[in-house]
């Protein structure tokens, strides 16, 4: 049974990896894998978190300080360490686990800068354990079914693609008042969110990005937003007079209706709301002066083969979701997925999603995606099972696993985009990992 230790008790890192490997009674749908792993430490700025779960679940996990990490290992000697805490610490847990020869499992994105991806490729190539990056959003069925439709070389040649993907105005906004809209903490969202879809396209085309040109821009959130309510008042507003008169709070906090608590109700608050008083002392809000991140990216991408990319992310739209098109001398492939909610989705949301291929002078065929409950489209499900137990073969043979290399590629992408859209110029992915 696999020992592990956990840098960085978050949200993500209770969900994905804590319950399923302790495996709490009332959860079944995170899944159960205490009997491949256990989880042996826990390390975090605020042990409370820590304390507090183990109270609630019943479990006496120990916990660590940032400062304690050597005497974590040297206590509770693990195997693989799950690097799960807010992005800025990811380089440091994960190098200081392959100094160990450690196994590490971190969470996207791998870092928060190329140099630093570059510092894990190297401490990687003279450690004996490897990095896998939890690129989750591999996994979900319309992703694995198109990948098979290039690998049985449905589009040729690729020759470009159309990828915009936008958050909704209450996941989006979400960003503006958490650590993910400072740059040192996140790397921007262009680090923090579009890894996720740099790596989808990288490992979807199996190509490697050369060029990044973008613009991007602060438009819907900081001091500036045409919603800052602090604009428009001759004093200074306190936190709950500018939630008063913020769309974004109106919106989406200020109707609070009173739901009868079903029991799994009780088990999700008690298991994932932990109080953060270290990491936030004091309420934010979404018109901060700190706020030093975009919203809002148009970029061109240029990959090795060729082919090229063009991208666009707002973080504030009225659904979320994406709209993709890969097209080939072979033909095209397109999809459209909506993930915002049903019950705050503008429209009535499809029921499913179809994924289209039209071969270049032939009949369109029209694929529908099956529903998979679970986290990100159900794909949290199944990369648990290639982290926890091994990869299954059908993971092997669509190369679902990611490693360093990959997790350094969608990284060096996130901050060539907002280095670009700085700069006025374009970045080669090569200068950014260097
Ligand atoms: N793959 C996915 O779909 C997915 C989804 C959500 C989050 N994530 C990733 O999971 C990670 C956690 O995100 P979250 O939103 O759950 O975070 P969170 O805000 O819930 O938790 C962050 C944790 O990091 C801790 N922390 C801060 N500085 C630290 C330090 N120096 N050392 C140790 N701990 C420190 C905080 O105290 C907190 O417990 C992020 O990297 C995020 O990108 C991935």
């Amino acid at each position: 049974m696999k020992r592990y230790a956990i840098c960085g008790f978050s949200a993500r890192a209770i969900a994905q990896y804590v319950v399923p490997l302790i495996g709490v009674p009332g959860l079944t749908e995170y899944g159960d894998f205490s009997q491949y792993g256990k989880v042996v430490a826990a390390l975090d700025i605020d042990t409370e978190r820590i304390k507090i779960f183990n109270q609630r679940q019943k479990t006496i996990i120990p916990a660590y300080l940032p400062e304690e990490f050597e005497k974590m290992i040297k206590e509770t000697k693990p195997d693989a360490l799950i690097v799960a805490g807010a992005d800025y610490t990811h380089a440091e847990y994960t190098i200081a686990g392959l100094k160990h020869d450690l196994d590490v499992i971190v969470e996207k994105p791998m870092t928060i800068t190329g140099k630093q991806a570059k510092q894990v490729i190297d401490a990687e190539k003279k450690s004996k354990g490897r990095v896998i990056v939890a690129f989750n959003y591999r996994y979900t069925p319309a992703h694995k079914y198109i990948k098979k439709l290039i690998l049985d070389g449905a589009l040729g040649k690729i020759t470009n693609i159309e990828f915009v993907y936008n958050l909704d105005t209450f996941h989006g906004a979400s960003y503006f008042k958490r650590w993910n809209r400072s740059r040192k903490f996140s790397g921007g969202l262009s680090v923090h969110k579009s890894c996720h879809h740099f790596d989808l396209i990288n490992w979807l085309i199996d190509d490697i990005p050369e060029t990044v040109f973008a613009f991007g821009a602060l438009n819907y959130f900081g001091p500036n937003s045409p919603f800052n309510p602090q604009k428009k008042s001759k004093r200074r507003l306190n936190n709950e007079e500018v939630q008063k008169r913020c769309p974004y709070y109106l919106k989406w906090e200020g109707e609070t209706i009173p739901l009868p608590e079903p029991a799994s109700l009780k088990v999700i608050k008690d298991t994932f709301f932990l109080p953060y008083k270290i990491q936030y002392p004091k309420e934010l809000n979404y018109y901060d002066e700190d706020i030093d991140i975009e919203d809002t990216y148009s970029v061109v991408v240029r990959y090795k083969s060729g082919a090229s990319m063009t991208y666009s992310f707002n973080a504030s739209t009225p659904w979320e979701g994406y709209i993709l098109g890969i097209n080939g001398t072979g033909g095209r492939i397109e999809t459209m997925h909506i993930n915002t909610s049903s019950d705050r989705c503008p429209f009535p949301k499809p029921e499913r999603q179809t994924v289209t291929y039209i071969p270049l002078f032939g009949t369109r065929q029209v694929h529908d995606i099956p529903v998979v409950p679970g986290g990100h489209g159900g794909s949290d499900h199944v990369i648990k099972h290639d982290i926890f137990v091994s990869p299954t073969e059908e993971s092997k043979k669509l190369g679902l696993c990611a490693g360093s290399i990959e997790g350094a590629y969608a990284v060096a992408m996130g901050e060539a985009v907002w280095m670009s859209a700085k700069k006025g110029v374009p970045f080669k992915i090569k200068d950014i990992l260097k």
